[in-house]
């Protein structure tokens, strides 16, 4: 189970084959997912994070195989969210009187889970740090809102890696545990996923931190995140890659995500497809039905656009509510730097485009004009539209 990471440090985690889903059902899993602790063996013995609740017995039970409990001098608890510290409960009932290093958040939200239990808190801020022996230490980074209040990163020196808990990872279970092991076009993909469905709301706090990192010009020659591979090979490249999406990121692309009752919105976001191939064919073009397609890769995609056109048609004055639910969600995740425009059929009052304009405005998109509103079935009256739509979106500023 313990298996090396570098010198005297041990991977201790969980790999969660079977993870279908992650924050409830608000996240999809294709490709499992891990929940990585660390064990640091020198001087002192120190354990970097738990797993899951659901894997707490497995979990203690596998470190007392590798460890006596009692010789962990210290826990650090980079973040409270139970995917982190749910097995704490389990572990603290072995050794209870074990110091937990964590943020002053950290502490709010463990005993805002857990209980207060009386547990040994040590509250650290940016730049303390603790020796483990053999000219070791360990130095914390404080990472509010990346992506929680509590959340930190720690860094061991003289093997210089940097645990950066929750940033950096993936939901994408690797095994071998390495990046250098990984498929790379799947790690690419799922460290994207989970940097735009979970950090792409704080970007402007990570561009921040990663120039604070900088600064401390601390080098880093691994990069151990909470989830996924663990990026050993050109670790950076993670860094770079993460400063690049959180500076408003887009490549050419136009995202088409609709909801269809009788077919006829669908048949205009083809269309749409369509007219944007011919107009710009180096564009890459993506249709998505949205009650259909995985909420968490559309919006990936979404993520790399520079604009998107959304459909709905007219449900009792407003649109289908599986467009209203996805709408939300993209306001929430704060996307910057993007463009929108609206379609759909109606049989009366014909409100979806307006209502659709106004929800796109709402979430930060700089909404034009020019749409396509189809009474009942779309005919080539309403085609028509569609050149002068893509033409006014492909020429309008950004947001
Ligand atoms: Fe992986 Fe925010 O927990």
């Amino acid at each position: 189970m313990k298996r090396q990471v570098k010198g005297n440090v041990s991977w201790v985690g969980y790999i969660d084959w079977e993870l279908e889903s992650f924050h409830g059902d608000d996240y999809s899993i294709m490709n499992g997912s891990s929940q990585n602790a660390y064990l640091i063996e020198e001087e002192k013995t120190v354990l970097i994070d738990t797993v899951w609740l659901p894997h707490r017995f497995e979990f203690v039970e596998n470190l007392k195989k590798e460890i006596d409990l009692h010789k962990i001098d210290f826990i650090i608890a980079n973040h409270g969210e139970c995917d982190h510290s749910g097995s704490l409960t389990s572990l603290m009932e072995e050794i209870p009187d074990t110091p937990i290093y964590c943020t002053a958040n950290a502490v709010r939200s463990i005993e805002g889970q857990y209980g207060k239990r009386g547990w040994d808190f040590h509250v650290v801020k940016t730049g303390d740090s603790i020796e483990i022996g053999n000219g070791k230490k360990l130095i914390f980074v404080e990472m509010p809102m990346l992506h929680w209040p509590d959340s930190m990163a720690t860094y061991l020196t003289e093997d210089n890696i940097l645990f950066s808990n929750d940033a950096f990872g993936q939901h994408y279970a690797v095994e071998e545990l390495f990046n250098d092991k990984a498929n790379p076009c799947l790690l690419e993909k799922e460290a994207l996923k989970y940097f735009v469905n979970i950090l792409n709301p704080f970007a402007p706090i990570l561009k921040k931190k990663l120039t604070e990192i900088e600064k401390l010009d601390l080098p880093i020659e691994m990069i151990a995140p909470s989830h996924g591979a663990i990026w050993r090979e050109n670790p950076m490249q993670i860094v770079e890659k993460y400063a690049l999406w959180a500076d408003a990121y887009q490549e050419d692309q136009i995202t088409i995500a609709y909801d269809t009752m009788w077919e006829g919105t669908a048949k205009i976001a083809h269309k749409i497809a369509e007219e944007i191939h011919k107009a710009s064919p180096d564009t890459v073009v993506k249709v998505f039905h949205i009650a259909k397609a995985d909420k968490n890769e559309v919006m990936t995609e979404v993520f790399k656009s520079k604009a998107i056109i959304v459909g709905s048609p007219t449900v009792c004055n407003s649109i289908l509510s599986s467009v209203a639910g996805w709408l939300e969600f993209l306001k929430q995740l704060r996307f910057k730097n993007k463009k929108a425009a609206a379609f759909g059929c109606y049989g009366w009052s014909g409100e979806s485009v307006k209502v659709l304009q106004q929800k796109l405005g709402e979430a930060g998109f700089a909404v034009i004009d020019e749409n396509v509103k189809s009474l009942w079935n779309p005919g080539d009256e309403d085609y028509a539209n569609i050149p002068a739509l893509v033409c006014k979106l492909m020429e309008a500023p950004e947001a």
